[in-house]
């Protein structure tokens, strides 16, 4: 067995371990690998490894992140992720995965890395772990993880039609081009970080707008609400896992409203003003992930569909 850098040119083996191992729960592409784990300028190459046998095969690979992008949005930079640990499973059970994972938390924390987490990373796959995968689990809190929350994937497979929601108050709408900035403007001044950081990198990947809901009052944004299909500018989050399904899979969230506008009916409204236009686009299930507010979104007819435990772990 031999430990060797994070490459590209593995990329094919990467995928087809990825596969055996997960397929069932989360079936992988190469374009979803490339952009997640390779295209991502987060990815710490240096803390990235690939495990191969004596036949020169891929047996496990550790994928590690830490903040690198240079534009300014409020990101800890001291934060690091583990965005997949994954070891076949006719090698497991003899210390390669603490291997990986050790080998990746020293790299990350020798680069000013002061806290971990598991999944959760920029370009993530999985919120945190799986649920259903208990021994990644008890392998996290056997290295000093732990769980802070369970976070919920949601899905609603759209057994009726949804109207826009009718509000003379506000208007909704899907954004254009020219209200970018707009958009920019009012998430910093809202939502600062993450979902800042997530539409300038969408508009960045060439999006021209229409994934975005916006509610305006009095012409101002005051809430806005994501939404994803196949023909999204790239493959986004809550539309990973599709070819689990025949039909069309559409994505809602992140979505949020203006503090000063919460608690009127707005935060419902944008939900279903979004399924409303993914059912016009042909949507057939929608999904929407890395949420806990669960009662909420029940309302509108979604239900759990996969859990996962959010661990983290003071490196300091
Ligand atoms: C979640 C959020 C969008 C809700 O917006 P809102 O405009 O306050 O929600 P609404 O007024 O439409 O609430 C509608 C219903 O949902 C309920 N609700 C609102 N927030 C809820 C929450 N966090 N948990 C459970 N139920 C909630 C309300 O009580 C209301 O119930 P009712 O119809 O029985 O009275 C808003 O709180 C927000 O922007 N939060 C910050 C961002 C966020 O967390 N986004 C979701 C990420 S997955």
């Amino acid at each position: 067995m031999k430990i060797i850098a994070w490459k590209r040119d593995r990329l094919e083996e990467l995928v087809e371990l990825w596969n055996k191992e997960l397929a069932v729960d989360f079936p992988m592409r190469k374009e979803l690998f490339i952009q997640n784990s390779f295209n991502d300028v987060n990815v710490s190459y240096e803390g990235s490894y690939i495990a191969v046998d004596d036949q020169d095969h891929v047996i496990g690979f550790v994928v590690a992140k830490r903040w690198q992008e240079t534009i300014d949005v409020k990101m800890d930079p001291k934060r690091g992720w583990i965005q997949v640990l994954l070891i076949d499973s006719t090698h497991r059970g003899k210390g390669l995965g603490t291997k990986l994972l050790k080998r990746a938390e020293a790299q990350l924390k020798g680069n000013g890395v002061e806290e971990m987490q598991l999944g959760g990373d920029p370009f993530h796959y999985f919120s945190g772990i799986p649920d259903q995968y208990k021994n990644a689990q008890k392998l996290a809190e056997k290295h000093g993880y732990t769980k802070r929350v369970d976070t919920y994937d949601l899905i609603n497979h759209l057994d009726k039609k949804y109207d826009l929601p009718v509000d003379n108050s506000v208007v909704f709408s899907i954004l254009k081009k020219e209200e970018e900035v707009d958009l920019i403007l009012f998430l910093e001044r809202c939502f600062p970080g993450r979902w800042v950081y997530e539409t300038m990198k969408y508009f960045e990947m060439n999006g021209d707008g229409r994934e975005f809901v916006v509610v305006k009052k009095k012409g101002q944004i005051i809430g806005f609400c994501r939404i994803n299909d196949s023909h999204s500018p790239f493959i986004a989050q809550n539309v990973y896992w599709s070819p689990l399904f025949e039909q069309e899979v559409g994505g809602i969230g992140p979505l949020g409203i203006d503090a000063n506008e919460q608690k009127q009916g707005y935060g419902l409204a944008i939900v279903q003003a979004a399924i409303a236009y993914l059912q016009e686009r042909n949507t057939e299930t929608i999904i929407i992930d890395w949420t806990i507010l669960v009662d909420f979104y029940k309302k509108l007819d979604f239900n759990p569909w996969k859990i996962y435990g959010v661990y983290l772990k003071d490196l300091k």
